[in-house]
């Protein structure tokens, strides 16, 4: 066990992105009612989940990890879980095929509430007030009254995060992630897709494959694999008075598990080594996750691996790189060698989302072509240096929205103001994620023949 580490040993540290709750006596009572409440998670999920990821490490299996930059009280219904999942399946089905290799799923939903912020003051006109935080904190409407963080919101989040993972253990395990369904969606988008044509061949190819396995007698009736899925949650663990009132013993190994979700993370903004955050995560078992963002220097990275992962544990630890599309290959080399250098077991993922943000007509949006050559140097980046682009994290949604701008559909400045719902950053829309899928699986295939011509001479 973590030394002198205890669930709240985070508050005698410094910390970041803190909100000012009014009334300290109610927040107080609010996380003690919480620590009363069921897990939503169990331990053993958490280190199944850490076993898979321990294959990603060593190059057996992928990641993808996905979901809404935060989800919100107003978008909380059954259609839009099922449409994200239906979009996470299919991107999944393309990824296992391009990749030939099993794929990791954590959605990032089912508790991705708490937001960090780069100001803690929002300017609308010649109105200042403090800025949104996430549902879990307070309101995003331009209020006064809205923007006070308000303790029982962290009821709502809860009873909201407990409900969604209902409905995804049932759409996993209940038939709905069959793989049959999720092959005809699939065939769906390619024929309605602009860029179809191009999509085909590779669906063609997934296609003969299932005729194939039906032939031979394999099918969703006999084999449980392809009609139940492994899925998992995950979130940014921002809020750590949340957090450490789900941080519960494991009566099987007598080890803290948070039970908030399967996988948290460390943002960017809070993975400081002697600060509150780092000091929360070092003591729970869990799988997690750190944001590697272009301030963080090979040294730094190595300490915090130290700290994060002393016993060098394959699977605990996800680095989740986020540089921007024109400074990943200047930011991540230097990191890859010096992790490998040190000889320390992690899971590499890339997230092209945040460091892509630009404003157009005043909206934040994300140019679906720099998201895609962020992976691709991703990906170019591991192959030189003879390591495994484990995985991608991504920000999207099963909806038809226009927060991201390109993809085949070509979602332009203009069309922003048309379908702009999230409630934080712009998320790749269903077809967007889908599209992302097909042209990482397409160059991993492509990445895999060459290898193949090379090792046949
Ligand atoms: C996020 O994942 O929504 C986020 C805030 O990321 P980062 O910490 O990498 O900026
Ligand atoms: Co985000």
């Amino acid at each position: 066990m973590a030394q002198n580490w205890t669930p709240n040993s985070w508050r005698q540290k410094p910390i970041q992105q803190v909100p000012e709750y009014p009334d300290a006596a109610a927040l107080a009572a609010t996380e003690a009612q919480l620590a009363t409440f069921p897990p939503l998670v169990f331990a053993g999920e958490a280190r199944r989940l850490k076993s898979q990821l321990a294959k990603v490490a060593d190059g057996d299996a992928f990641l993808l990890q996905g979901g809404d930059c935060a989800e919100s009280f107003a978008e909380h219904g059954a259609d839009n879980i099922r449409d994200f999942f239906r979009a996470f399946l299919q991107m999944a089905v393309v990824l296992t095929y391009g990749a030939q290799l099993p794929v990791v799923k954590v959605g990032r939903i089912a508790g991705q509430f708490a937001k960090p912020r780069s100001s803690n003051i929002e300017k609308q006109g010649e109105i200042e007030l403090p800025s949104y935080r996430g549902d879990i904190i307070n309101g995003i409407d331009f209020t006064p009254e809205s923007r006070i963080p308000a303790p029982e919101r962290q009821l709502d989040a809860y009873r909201q995060s407990a409900a969604t993972l209902n409905l995804l253990r049932a759409f996993a395990m209940g038939g709905y992630a069959n793989l049959e369904n999720v092959h005809k969606w699939m065939l769906g988008f390619v024929k309605d897709s602009p860029q179809g044509e191009r999509y085909k061949k590779l669906a063609d190819r997934i296609s003969e494959t299932m005729d194939f396995m039906s032939a031979i007698g394999i099918t969703a009736e006999n084999q449980p694999s392809l009609r139940e899925t492994d899925f998992f949650t995950s979130h940014e663990a921002l809020l750590l008075g949340y957090e450490e009132a789900f941080t519960r013993v494991d009566s099987t190994s007598g080890d803290w598990y948070a039970t908030s979700g399967h996988m948290l993370w460390i943002g960017d903004r809070t993975r400081q080594l002697d600060h509150a955050h780092v000091e929360y995560f070092r003591g729970i078992k869990n799988p997690i996750g750190l944001k590697c963002g272009p301030s963080l220097t090979p040294d730094n990275l190595i300490e915090l691996i130290d700290a994060l992962n002393p016993s060098n544990e394959a699977g605990r630890l996800t680095l989740i790189c986020r540089f921007g599309y024109d400074k990943v290959a200047d930011s991540l080399p230097k990191l890859v060698r010096a992790v490998e250098r040190e000889g320390k077991k992690v899971v590499w993922s890339c997230d092209p989302m945040h460091g892509n943000t630009i404003t157009l007509n005043n909206y934040k949006t994300r140019p679906f072509d720099r998201i895609l050559s962020e992976v691709e140097s991703f990906f170019q980046i591991h192959r030189a240096e003879g390591t495994h682009p484990g995985g991608i994290h991504i920000e999207m949604t099963g909806k038809d929205v226009t927060e991201c701008t390109g993809g085949a559909r070509a979602v332009s400045a203009g069309d922003l103001q048309d379908r702009y719902h999230t409630h934080c950053d712009p998320r790749l829309n269903a077809d967007q994620a889908l599209e992302l899928a097909f042209l990482l699986a397409e160059r991993m295939k492509t990445g895999r023949d060459e290898k193949r011509m090379v090792v046949n001479g």
